[in-house]
């Protein structure tokens, strides 16, 4: 991790990341997409097979319901920073395709130096977790998407005397993937965008 790095140096640090074994049968580091400016970012739990693909974050089916959830909560994903807990694809193999698999505790532990980095970097003002992934490695392991999804919690950070002082919001909601899953899609969907707008909100009036 290169110290005092900007979001380019740790965006080529990254791409060389060996920190766990998920980067050997994955094809790339995939990093972040949006404004290094943004007031608003977006936590996703780590690519998948598009993304792996492509090399940006929320490229495949879960992007397009996140940008179509965003453009019904009035966010402008180009106004957003976009980025995962853990920055390597996950997958077993079958003939036909590469299945997903939910990355272990120790992938979490080994990606969270670039996750905290980089969230220091941009300094939103709000940092939305997509998934219970993403909310456990920023809120806690005992956070419950279910529960507390649409609650802001305030973030902190470290001050140059040490103390730490509040630094925006952070607030958990579900997964645009299980949106996609949902026997009720509108709801689940509306849910989701319920959820961004309480975060757009919280954002201090520019
Ligand atoms: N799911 C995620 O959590 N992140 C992505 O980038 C894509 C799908």
């Amino acid at each position: 991790m290169p110290d005092g790095a900007g979001l380019e140096q740790l965006r080529a640090a990254a791409a060389g990341c060996a920190g766990c074994e998920l980067h050997g049968p994955a094809t790339q580091t995939v990093f972040s997409s949006g404004s290094p400016l943004a007031r608003l970012a977006f936590v996703g739990e780590q690519p998948g097979d598009a993304e792996d693909r492509q090399g940006a974050p929320f490229v495949g089916p879960a992007g397009r319901l996140l940008d179509h959830a965003l453009e019904q909560a009035g966010i402008d994903r180009a106004d957003a920073y976009v980025t995962n807990a853990v920055k390597h694809f996950r997958f077993t193999r079958t003939p036909q395709r590469r299945l997903h698999q939910t990355p272990d505790l120790a992938h979490l532990t080994a990606c969270r130096p670039w996750l905290v980095a980089e969230l220091a970097v941009v300094d939103p003002e709000v940092v939305v977790c997509l998934g219970a992934t993403a909310a456990r490695t920023l809120l806690g392991p005992s956070f419950r998407v279910t529960r507390q999804r649409g609650i802001l919690y305030p973030r902190t950070a470290r001050s140059d005397d040490a103390t730490l002082v509040q630094s925006g919001w952070m607030m958990g909601t579900v997964h645009p993937s299980s949106v996609l899953r949902a026997d009720d899609r509108d709801a689940a969907l509306a849910g989701l965008v319920a959820d961004l707008g309480v975060a757009a909100a919280a954002l201090v009036p520019a």
